[in-house]
């Protein structure tokens, strides 16, 4: 969370260099004259024959491998934006602990409760909160100020409470949906970063390359309440593993969700992991140019918030930033690429600008 390392990583690293590795054919010792004798060139030509084998298979292996994971089946659809509306992004009544900076959240968890209510999760120790403003407004309507040793990230509507994950603290919060009073807390065995539902089956995602499939389990006598991993899904695009997927927001049976510290946003289908589209929103903010900006920790001041209501139309969506000082409703606008876009690496190449 704290630092921009690369977001992709390869599905499988093609660094098998095996074949440049493979000892050579020993040469000969001139000193011994009875070298060449016929046993002795049978066996170097047959050892050179099994090296000469064992290169073309471990090269064999090698390509097809590659093949396997820069190509894909092309059904990857692509979207820029175009802006629709545009909302402050403050937060009206700022925790004690920062109060220039916790003007405007560290944004870590963003969703509709209804067409006019958005509920915002704000991380950052001594400044975390959980919010629920008006939509379009952005006028804070009730909050609750976390301990200043919690760490807010993901939230969801869920169960009838407000869920909301915490970074590196081991617990998943619950709050009372029209109040935001605390309710009830479950451990949670993951490092929190995204959270996601359906209504029934939730999601979450911890800064590594997996969805995970969670489950609540109340206190049971003894046993207090906590999460369960039920399962987990590997997040492919284009052939590449995406790891740091961030804020996420369900619907329409799929997964939305932002790369820690990228421009783009990955449309997921939660059964395969695989993605089924990518927005570009380069352009929409860059703290590094704006006069708004109020942090120096630019590495950390990045796209993180992703909702949609029904309400706003079809591929039409709400998003922000940490401490970005806006909001934006934009709507998706496909973007074709010149040629077919089967692999990651054609992106650069065939939709120039798009990461
Ligand atoms: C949205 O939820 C709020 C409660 O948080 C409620 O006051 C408001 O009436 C709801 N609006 C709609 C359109 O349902
Ligand atoms: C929903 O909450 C109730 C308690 O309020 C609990 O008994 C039930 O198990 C919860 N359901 C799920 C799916 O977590
Ligand atoms: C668990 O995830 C894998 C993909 O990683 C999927 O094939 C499998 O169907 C999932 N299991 C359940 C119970 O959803």
């Amino acid at each position: 969370m704290q630092s921009l390392l690369p977001v992709m990583t390869r599905q499988r690293k093609s660094s098998r260099q095996s074949s440049t590795d493979l000892p050579a054919a020993s040469s000969p010792d001139p000193t011994a004259a009875a070298f060449w004798t016929k046993p002795k060139l049978y066996v170097a030509v047959g050892a050179a024959a099994a090296v000469l084998t064992a290169t073309a298979v471990t090269l064999l292996v090698v390509f097809l491998q590659h093949r396997d994971e820069e190509v894909d089946d092309g059904s990857v659809r692509f979207y820029s934006y175009e802006v629709l509306q545009r909302i402050p992004h403050v937060h009206s009544v700022p925790p004690s602990g920062d109060a220039v900076s916790g003007v405007r959240p560290f944004t870590q968890g963003l969703f509709f409760l209804n067409e006019s209510v958005v509920v915002e999760s704000g991380g950052w120790y001594g400044e975390s909160i959980i919010r629920k403003w008006s939509f379009p407004s952005g006028d804070t309507l009730a909050h609750h100020d976390l301990s200043p040793d919690l760490f807010g990230e993901g939230t969801v509507r869920f169960n009838d409470s407000i869920l909301q994950l915490t970074w590196r603290e081991g617990l998943l919060l619950a709050y009372d949906v029209d109040s935001l009073t605390p309710t009830q807390q479950y451990a949670l065995p993951f490092v929190g970063w995204g959270l996601a539902t359906d209504g029934e089956r939730l999601w979450a995602t911890t800064g590594d390359s997996f969805l995970r499939t969670i489950t609540l389990q109340e206190q049971r006598g003894d046993v207090p309440a906590q999460v369960h991993v039920t399962n987990r899904t590997k997040i492919v695009c284009l052939g590449r593993t995406v790891s740091r997927v961030n804020e996420l927001e369900y619907w329409e049976g799929r997964i939305w969700g932002n790369a820690f510290g990228e421009t783009y946003v990955l449309e997921i289908d939660p059964h395969t992991g695989q993605c089924t589209s990518m927005v570009s929103l380069k352009g929409l903010y860059d703290p590094a140019t704006s006069a708004y900006v109020t942090t120096h920790d630019l590495g950390n001041d990045v796209l993180n918030g992703i909702a949609h209501h029904t309400s706003l139309g079809p591929q039409r969506m709400l998003v922000t930033g940490k401490r970005w000082p806006f909001l934006w409703v934009i709507k998706l606008k496909p973007v074709r690429p010149s040629e077919p876009i089967s692999r990651w690496s054609d992106i650069r190449t065939k939709l120039k600008g798009f990461l």
